[in-house]
């Protein structure tokens, strides 16, 4: 982003007051919930590819290997612009000056990336009337919530996390912004076979980077090169992305993501919830999690 447009944006944020609103029950951005019509009524068009994911879960991550296989690996086109320009969150409102989400991709040649964090029955009708592509990314809750806590540190879009354990109640009684974890990967996962959703996860793209792409090139009909498929992992390591200015979030003004508190690219670990989760807080998770997942096919590993 040009330094023009970044003061811009940090003398607008100054000004603005954060505040939270609901949509059918689930916590979101008031703004967001102010331009529900508009978001509701996004039109999509058959070509998209919609990567969702609960915040936290490796979108930024998913971005880049998506834009990348399309690109079929032209490292240098994909750095085009920042990650979140050229692949728009249709949740997002516009901040003076920079614009909606919605906006951003109207304006845009096919096919397009798009991202979003809405449990599904938040998304605009016309996904499905499209017919498009989704590329779920989940992760497990625990790091998904250690990851999100430091992230509401930062970002000064979203209400302070308040103390660890403060968070802690307010991410498992599903009030953190975009609402409930259970909600939202249990909501995709049963929609999986009925719309065009391949469902993956977090911890699978740390195990074996190479084997996601692949099937991620797959589900998006492309047939990559051995060379192209070298040039995707290299680029989107999690070093490699930390370095790069399109994808660790650095343009943006400190008014916006605040990054002497915590960078973007933080850890990018499986298990970093060891180190936060408290004995007891663990014992209530575990519980919660049996409850909410019991009869529901969908298993996350690395939680023990
Ligand atoms: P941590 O805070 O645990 O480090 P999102 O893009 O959905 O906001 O997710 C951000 C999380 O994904 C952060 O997790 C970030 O470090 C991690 N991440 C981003 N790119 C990654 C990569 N290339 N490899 C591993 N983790 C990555």
């Amino acid at each position: 982003m040009d330094p023009v447009m970044m003061e811009l944006l940090a003398k607008a944020l100054e000004k603005v007051t954060f505040t939270m609103g609901e949509m059918e029950g689930v916590p979101l951005p008031q703004d967001t919930c102010d331009a529900w019509e508009t978001i509701h009524n996004f039109q999509a068009r058959e070509d998209d590819i919609i990567i969702a994911t609960y915040p936290k879960a490796g979108t930024t991550w998913a971005q880049e290997i998506l834009d990348l296989i399309m690109l079929e690996g032209d490292t240098l086109k994909a750095c085009r612009a920042p990650c979140f320009i050229k692949i728009p969150f249709i949740d997002l409102v516009p901040i003076k000056p920079m614009k909606s989400g919605v906006e951003l991709a109207n304006k845009m040649e096919s096919p397009r990336l798009l991202k979003t964090h809405f449990p599904i029955q938040l998304v605009p009708p016309s996904f499905w009337e499209k017919n498009v592509k989704v590329v779920y990314v989940a992760r497990n809750a625990k790091d998904c919530m250690v990851s999100y806590y430091y992230f509401q540190k930062m970002n000064k879009g979203l209400p302070d996390p308040g103390t660890w354990d403060e968070y802690f109640s307010t991410f498992m009684s599903g009030k953190a912004p975009w609402g409930s974890w259970f909600d939202h990967v249990i909501g995709w996962w049963n929609a999986r076979e009925k719309h065009q959703i391949l469902y993956t996860f977090y911890e699978d793209l740390i195990e074996d980077l190479e084997r996601e792409i692949r099937r991620m090139a797959k589900f998006l009909g492309k047939d990559l090169s051995e060379e192209a498929i070298e040039k995707i992992k290299q680029h989107t390591s999690f070093q490699a992305m930390k370095d790069n200015p399109m994808t660790n979030f650095t343009v943006l003004p400190k008014a916006v993501f605040d990054q002497s508190v915590t960078p973007f690219m933080r850890k990018g670990k499986v298990g970093d919830w060891k180190n936060h989760f408290l004995v007891s807080q663990n014992e209530v998770f575990d519980a919660t999690y049996k409850k909410r997942m019991e009869g529901v096919d969908l298993t996350f590993r690395d939680l023990l």
